[in-house]
C-alpha cells in the first residue's frame, strides 16, 4: 500500500487564527519558553517539523494547559524518528468512518469531541458519568515516543500526549473482582458513517479490554494528543487507549465508557474473527496470522520502491517491561 499526503486543509481554514498562529509558534519550538511564564514549568515536548499547510487539532480550550506543561517522558520512550504527521494522520484504522486508510482522515473532520462525558461501570467503587476534562485535568500531561505495530504488519514511530492509564483506573477503585477492564467506543450511526447498517463491517459498538494487571502496566497509556498538540479525530479524539506491547487494534479509539469486569471482555475483533484475532493479542513474531507473517513488518513511511521492512521484535520491541506478565502462559495458545 502507498502512502498519499494527507488531505491538505490549511490550519488557518479550520482553527481561529489566533489559536492557530499560537500553535505555530508552539511547534517551532517556543512553546518551552511560553510554559515558562505561564506555569513555571519548563516543557522538554519534543520539538516536530510543522509544514504551516498541514491541519493542526488545538482541541478544547482546557486542554492548552495540560499540553503546555506536558514533558516528555524518557523512560518510556522510544529513540525512533516518528513517522512525518501527514502519515500519522491520513493513514489510519477508524472503521467507524470507512475501511480505507485515507476514509478516516476524510469523514471524521466534523466529528464533534467535545463536550465528552465517560461512563464508568462494573466492579469498582466509584462509577458513574464523568466529563472527560474533570477526568483527565488533575494529571499532568507526558509525552510517550511509542512504535504502532498494527495486526495488518505495517507499523508507526508516534509521540503520544496523555496520562498513564493506570492513574486514570485508579481514581475509580476498582474492587477485588475487577479482573479486566472493557472499553467501548462512541455509538453514533450518524457522525460515524461505517456504522451504518449499510455499510457495517463489525458488530458496533467496537469493545476492547485488557486484563487488570495489563491495564495497570506503567506502559498502558490514554492519549489526548499526539504531535504536541490534541488527537485528531481520525486517531481516535477526544481519548484513546495505546497499549505499545499489544497489535494496533486494542489502542481503542474514542472512548465513552469503561467496565470493570470479572469476566474476560467480550472484544470485538475476537468476537469478528476468533482463529485470527485473539483477546491477548500481544505481537508476537512466531504467531503468524493465518493469512499473513508477523516476522516482520513495513516501517511508515514506505513505498513501493522503498518498502523499509523490519523485523518485528516480541512484545513489539516492550519484552522487558511486559513479558513478565505472561510467564507461565502458551503464547501460541493465548494469541
Ligand atoms: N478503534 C476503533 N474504535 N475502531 C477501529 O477501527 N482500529 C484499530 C485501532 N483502534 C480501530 C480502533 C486498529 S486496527 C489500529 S491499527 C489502530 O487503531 C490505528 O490507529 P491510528 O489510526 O491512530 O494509527
Amino acid at each position: 500500500m502507498l502512502i498519499k499526503k494527507a488531505e491538505l486543509i490549511r490550519s488557518s481554514e479550520i482553527t481561529p487564527e489566533s489559536i492557530y498562529k499560537q500553535r505555530r509558534l508552539f511547534m517551532q519550538g517556543l512553546a518551552g519558553a511560553a510554559a515558562l511564564l505561564s506555569s513555571g514549568a519548563v516543557s522538554a515536548l519534543s520539538k516536530y517539523d510543522f509544514n504551516e499547510d498541514w491541519p493542526v487539532y488545538p482541541g478544547p480550550n482546557w486542554i492548552q494547559p495540560s499540553i503546555s506543561a506536558a514533558e516528555r517522558n524518557n523512560r518510556f520512550s522510544s529513540d525512533e524518528k516518528p513517522a512525518p504527521y501527514p502519515d500519522a494522520i491520513s493513514h489510519n484504522n477508524f472503521y467507524e468512518f470507512g475501511l480505507g486508510k485515507q476514509d478516516p482522515s476524510r469523514k471524521a473532520q466534523g466529528f464533534k469531541s467535545d463536550p465528552w462525558t465517560i461512563e464508568v461501570e462494573g466492579e469498582a467503587e466509584k462509577i458513574g458519568k464523568f466529563a472527560l476534562e474533570d477526568l483527565i485535568k488533575p494529571y499532568k500531561f507526558e509525552e510517550r515516543v511509542y512504535r504502532l505495530r498494527c495486526v495488518e504488519a505495517w507499523s508507526m514511530v508516534i509521540p503520544w500526549l496523555g496520562i498513564p492509564l493506570a492513574d486514570l483506573l485508579k481514581q475509580f477503585n476498582p474492587t477485588s473482582k475487577a479482573k479486566y477492564v472493557e472499553f467501548t467506543t462512541l455509538y453514533d450511526p450518524k457522525q460515524m458513517p461505517g456504522q451504518k447498517a449499510l455499510f457495517s463491517s463489525l458488530d458496533w459498538p467496537y469493545v476492547e479490554g485488557l486484563r487488570m494487571d495489563e491495564a495497570m502496566n506503567p506502559l498502558s497509556f490514554l492519549a489526548t494528543g499526539m504531535y504536541g498538540q490534541a488527537l485528531p479525530p481520525q486517531n481516535g479524539a477526544p481519548l484513546r487507549l495505546v497499549v505499545p506491547w499489544k497489535y494496533g487494534f486494542k489502542s481503542i479509539k474514542s472512548i465513552v465508557k469503561i467496565r470493570f469486569t470479572e469476566a474476560m471482555p467480550k472484544s470485538t475483533w475476537n468476537l469478528t474473527a476468533p482463529k485470527e484475532y485473539g483477546f491477548f493479542a500481544n505481537v508476537n513474531p512466531e504467531v503468524d496470522h493465518p493469512r499473513w507473517t508477523q516476522a516482520s513488518e513495513r516501517r511508515l513511511p514506505s513505498s513501493l520502491f522503498s518498502p523499509n521492512r523490519i523485523e518485528t521484535l516480541p512484545f513489539n520491541g516492550y519484552a522487558d517491561e511486559v513479558a513478565h506478565l505472561y510467564s507461565g502462559m502458551d503464547l501460541r495458545k493465548w494469541f
